[in-house]
């Protein structure tokens, strides 16, 4: 036991100069916490409402300062004397305290603010690092859902990177409809390897685009290159070059993945290419192209191929490629338990984006990676596009054994502090093996 002395919330800004929530606790033992919450661009309906003023005298409407106040005046003195280690009781507190379904009261980015702030005290008054406390709190779901799950046996693994190579969507001016063109060293022995394989296929490429006369300095809000491509499959082009260039095998060692984002690019029942002179596909017909990507491009991995609400196409895209590639929900389950449960049920998707800040708090983020563990997806833990210098993910994914991280390119300050955590904790834990990846290498 160990109680709650203090909750303090203060504005602060993210990686694209937005604000967001700061929140630091202290305990009575003297152990503190703080968190920062990170802020999506090409978000889902159904994530957490992130709570802004809409004072367009402040930040063009984007401050925080309600949900600040919200933290400080409502949150701080219902938590305040409760024991810091009843992670999830002071998460369903703030829960009933918001009252609402998608935490549009107070907001999903205050509440989970203070979650992982309280996470990260907790951890500190044990005396434990981040990622043995989450794996306590992950055992406590574990055998909320199943006698007989596997509990984390803190033999803890390091995720593989998928990392971003090339922007485009809401990421990078739109001028691409495919949000993301990524790499994962799947071939590489260690994550020092991998790490270093993937800056080396990034020079590669920036090279290339500018060598071709396209921008290969210009980076998007993940650190991916925004270059102003005539289309999609140049991207996808571009990035298998690259990893010749760097002199890794495409397929073998580095295969590609793909954010499609296509709710974004949604427009009732069909699909918008905008750089194909504004071509409508149907859902099949967009699972058809997929279909050419995969066969013409080293993909082993494509998320949110198909809009957030098409289950049926989800159906169908991972009934024909569901054997042989990671299809990933994103937008589709907004890491939302009931989002996943039904997924699961309709066999839709094999894997599950996981992103803190879609749910808002750190029990029911957890309970999420319990029922993929144990349906047998596969977990990509995730940053948002907006980000800052918090690097709670990187545990978390250790703790998990997720079997990749996505944190963006290997450039930009706010990517780099979750690359450099996982060095750290590659230093740390005890088995430096990446998750299992034979299901991307074919
Ligand atoms: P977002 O992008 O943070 O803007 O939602 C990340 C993603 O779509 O995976
Ligand atoms: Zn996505």
């Amino acid at each position: 036991m160990d109680e709650i002395r203090e909750i303090h919330a203060r504005e602060v800004l993210d990686s694209r100069g937005k604000p967001t929530i700061e929140v630091e606790i202290l305990t009575q033992s003297g152990a503190r916490g703080r968190s920062i919450v990170p802020s999506g661009a090409s978000t889902g309906r159904s994530e957490a409402v992130e709570l802004r003023d809409g004072d367009p005298l402040r930040y063009d409407g984007d401050g925080v300062l309600q949900a600040v106040a919200g933290i400080n005046n409502e949150i701080a003195p219902q938590l305040t004397d409760r024991d810091v280690f009843d992670q999830s009781g002071l998460d369903a507190a703030m829960i009933a305290l918001d009252g609402t379904d998608q935490k549009a009261r107070l907001g999903g980015n205050a509440l989970l603010g203070v979650s992982l702030a309280l996470a990260r005290a907790a951890a500190a008054a044990a005396g434990v690092p981040l990622y043995e406390y989450f794996a306590d709190r992950l055992n406590d779901q574990l055998s909320l859902i199943a006698d007989d799950l596997p509990q984390c046996d803190r033999g803890f693994q390091m995720p593989l990177p998928m990392t971003n190579m090339i922007s485009g969507g809401l990421h990078a001016g739109g001028n691409l409809d495919f949000q993301d063109v990524l790499v994962m060293p799947v071939g590489a022995p260690d994550y020092r390897t991998g790490l270093e394989w993937i800056a080396r296929v990034y020079r590669r490429l920036g090279k290339l685009l500018s060598d071709e006369g396209y921008e290969g300095r210009l980076v998007g809000d993940e650190g991916g290159y925004g270059p102003r491509l005539p289309s999609n499959r140049l991207a996808a082009e571009f990035v298998v070059r690259a990893i010749e260039e760097a002199r890794l095998r495409p397929g073998e060692v580095m295969t590609i993945a793909l954010d499609v984002a296509a709710t974004h690019f949604q427009e009732d029942d069909h699909y918008r290419l905008a750089t194909e002179r504004d071509l409508l596909l149907t859902s099949s017909e967009m699972i058809d192209r997929l279909e050419s990507w995969i066969s013409e491009f080293p993909i082993t991995s494509i998320e949110d191929g198909l809009a957030e609400d098409d289950w049926e196409g989800w159906q169908e895209l991972t009934r024909r490629f569901g054997d042989h590639i990671q299809i990933v929900g994103d937008d589709l389950f907004t890491t939302n338990v009931v989002r996943l449960k039904r997924g699961i049920e309709l066999r839709a998707a094999n894997s599950v984006l996981i992103k803190v800040n879609q749910i808002g708090t750190l029990t029911e983020t957890l309970e999420t990676i319990a029922v993929a563990r144990k349906a047998g997806y596969s977990l990509v833990v995730s940053a948002r596009s907006g980000e800052t210098e918090d690097t709670t993910i990187a545990d978390l994914a250790v703790t998990v054994a997720a079997d990749q991280i996505k944190i963006g390119s290997i450039v930009r300050s706010e990517r780099l502090a979750k690359y450099n955590q996982l060095s750290r904790l590659h230093e740390q834990i005890r088995s430096t093996l990446f998750a299992d990846r034979t299901t991307l290498i074919h």
